[in-house]
């Protein structure tokens, strides 16, 4: 486990986007495993400069995001996919056919995360996979539980993700209750990990996660056992 810490939201994003595109330029058609949230945007942003100074290209890349919400299709502004088109893959030369998100509107949320699964499977696995961590200690919407879920499932969030996410909505009933997630088995195979956060709120549960005990009620604690884990976290 390697633990960077820096002094800013710039630097954290920068050297974030400095090991995903090591990973792009050492291998070009990578499978990236991508997360939405605040904490990545500066690191989107950051690839999309390299990229139209012409340094990065991506046209052989694949990516699957982490997680949807149930019930917003790809248009509404408030979904993940939508997230990724504005703050990501419009500022890339990506393929859209090459980028999978959850569909939180599928018919049959069962299997729409069973052949979720079976894509990322099918894929190879996820070469690098980013991470965010929640307050409540959840990677993806693995949310704290009695158990680790292995597999892309459908999930209730908790009371505290609803009220952190509220802030991208017009009011906290507006926030979905359910969501889909990849499970920890395709997180956990990633070939390498990259976990960024900041901010003095997220010090604690990172301190828990990285260095308490091992339990599904801080699903971030499982990453102890990754063999190949970064972590960049700024103070503010
Ligand atoms: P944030 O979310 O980046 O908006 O803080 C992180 C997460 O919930 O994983």
């Amino acid at each position: 486990m390697r633990i960077i810490k820096v002094k800013s939201y710039e630097q954290m994003s920068r050297q974030a986007a400095n090991i995903i595109s090591a990973q792009v330029i050492i291998k070009p058609d990578s499978v990236l495993g991508l997360a939405t949230g605040s904490t990545p945007i500066g690191a989107y942003d950051q690839l999309g400069k390299w990229y139209k100074k012409g340094d990065l290209d991506f046209s052989k890349v694949t990516t699957v995001n982490l997680d949807e919400y149930v019930g917003l299709s790809g248009e509404n502004i408030q979904s993940y996919r939508y997230f990724m088109e504005k703050n990501f893959f419009e500022k890339i030369n990506i393929k859209k056919e090459n980028t999978f998100v959850p569909n939180g509107t599928a018919k049959d949320l069962v299997a729409e995360c069973t052949n979720y699964d079976d894509r990322i499977k099918k894929l190879g696995g996820i070469d690098l996979q980013l991470l965010g961590i929640g307050v409540d200690g959840h990677i993806g919407f693995n949310e704290p539980s009695d158990c680790f879920e292995k597999s892309t499932h459908v999930v209730t969030l908790h009371e505290s993700t609803i009220a952190a996410n509220s802030r991208f909505f017009d009011s906290i009933d507006d926030v979905p209750k359910k969501a889909l997630t990849m499970g920890m088995v395709s997180i956990m195979q990633a070939k390498k990990i990259l976990l960024i956060a900041n901010g003095k709120q997220k010090e604690e549960i990172l301190n828990k996660a990285l260095y308490g005990p091992i339990t599904p009620q801080i699903p971030a604690s499982i990453l102890q056992l990754h063999p190949d884990i970064t972590i960049i976290y700024s103070e503010v």
